[in-house]
């Protein structure tokens, strides 16, 4: 079968190695436990064959970061741990976008794109677009009384969210999703990952055209039109930046509400909770990202010799930073590894820290608190379904449940 005639879920979920790990929490502990920082890779810490250089080290030299003092450290300091390691990396199927940059580049152009993130804009895609979205999804299974609610509803309703702020139009949809999950494997088929990467620059060429000539209150025509200090972004900039926010706003959102839905799924006096006082939500929200944050590593690259939490690294070393063990770190949290939504919220990674820290946060826990809202409204007595056996949350860099079938009504 052609991968266009393949469930976009499947090709995707094969796409992420996220079957090889189980549950990194106890390693990470572990790992946490013997020291803040380790030299080596996260796949070579868990002993596992898989490619997670998800930025380049030029002197070959790799350390991850495991405690939550040494990945705040680094995070923090932009001049120290530079992200240009991307470059070379998934700079080869984003182009030159804000991810791998550093200041003064860096806070250039994030001032430029933070122009499209205004409260109103929120606002305006919360009503016309993550409300409506979330609501059809629901519409399609609310009658059936059972539903997988990660292939129904957290799955797809990220990418129409993003495709709507993008003005794209409803058939173009399809085509899209297709190309963003090609896009994202690219660290198992680099052939097919640069193939969509030059497919989408050609469709968002074509789509930018058209907003340049009669600009609309779309994403691509607020970024056609930013200007700071009179700069503009150019083409290049901007279909970097398109690109990138697939994988960073619609496959961490997806993972982000099913891992939430699972914590409260698997502990439903919590849920009855939240559905009783949604006033909890927003704890409930960070209490998720905290448990299970969707990406648990990102990396940075040493710009001279530094001793982080106490461990010397030399300069051109990659840091990888474990976001996932920072987030369990019990000189920080009590009982860290129990999912528990009455916790007094504290700052956490999972949307990293400091200069970097994720643009779309804000739209991020909107969406969130948009389908668990939607979610309790609508299916009354949910449960997991009693016959499905161990659903869980899997994943080493990458974590979310491959699947969450429940009952309801
Ligand atoms: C729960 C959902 C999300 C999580 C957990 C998340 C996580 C992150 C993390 C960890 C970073 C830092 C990457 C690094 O510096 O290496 C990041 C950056 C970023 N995120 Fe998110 N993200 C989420 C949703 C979104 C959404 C919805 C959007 C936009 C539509 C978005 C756009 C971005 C952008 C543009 C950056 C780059 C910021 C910069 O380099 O200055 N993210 N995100």
């Amino acid at each position: 079968m052609a991968d266009d005639e393949k469930d976009p879920f499947e090709v995707f979920n094969n796409s992420t190695g996220s079957g090889l790990v189980r549950n990194p929490y106890p390693r990470f502990a572990e790992l946490r436990g013997q020291c803040p920082v380790h030299e080596g890779m996260m796949g070579q810490l868990f002993d596992i064959p898989i490619l997670d250089q998800s930025a380049f080290s030029a002197t070959g030299s790799y350390f991850t970061a495991c405690s939550y003092a040494a990945v705040a450290q680094v995070l923090l300091d932009g001049e120290t741990f530079s992200s240009s390691g991307y470059g070379p990396t998934m700079g080869l199927v984003f182009g030159h976008s804000i991810l791998e940059m550093d200041d003064p580049e860096h806070h250039k152009y994030r001032s430029l794109l933070q122009q499209a993130f205004s409260q109103k804009a929120m606002d305006r895609w919360e009503r016309d677009l993550v409300a409506p979205i979330v609501a059809r999804c629901i519409d399609r299974f609310a009658d059936r009384g059972r539903a997988d609610l990660v292939r129904e509803l957290t799955f797809p309703f990220p990418l129409e969210v993003i495709a709507g702020m993008l003005g794209l139009p409803a058939a173009d949809l399809p085509r899209f999703h297709r190309l963003a999950v090609e896009l994202i494997s690219i660290a198992v088929d680099i052939e097919r990952g640069l193939n969509a990467s030059q497919l989408l620059r050609d469709y968002f060429g074509d789509v930018l055209a058209l907003r340049r000539a009669n600009p609309g209150e779309d994403l691509v025509s607020v970024l056609a039109t930013a200007e700071l200090d009179g700069q503009r972004l150019t083409d290049e900039e901007i279909f970097a930046f398109l690109r990138l926010l697939l994988p960073a706003g619609a496959e961490t959102t997806y993972r982000s509400s099913s891992n939430l839905l699972y914590g409260l799924l698997t502990n439903p006096d919590q849920l009855d909770a939240l559905r009783a006082d949604r006033s909890l939500m927003k704890r409930a929200i960070e209490e998720g990202l905290r448990w299970e944050a969707p990406l648990t590593q990102i990396a940075r690259t040493a710009t001279k010799e530094v001793m982080v939490d106490g461990v010397a690294v030399p300069q051109g070393a990659v840091i990888g930073v474990c976001l996932g063990a920072a987030n369990h770190d019990a000189k920080r949290w009590d009982d860290p590894e129990r999912f528990d939504l009455f916790r007094e919220p504290k700052q956490h990674m999972a949307f990293a820290y400091g200069p970097h820290t994720c643009l779309g946060m804000h739209l991020a826990r909107m969406e969130t608190r948009v389908v668990i809202d939607a979610v309790l409204d609508r299916l009354p007595k949910l449960r997991l379904d009693p016959d499905a056996e161990d659903v869980h949350v899997t994943g080493l860099t990458f974590r979310a449940p491959a699947t969450l079938p429940v009952v309801f009504g």
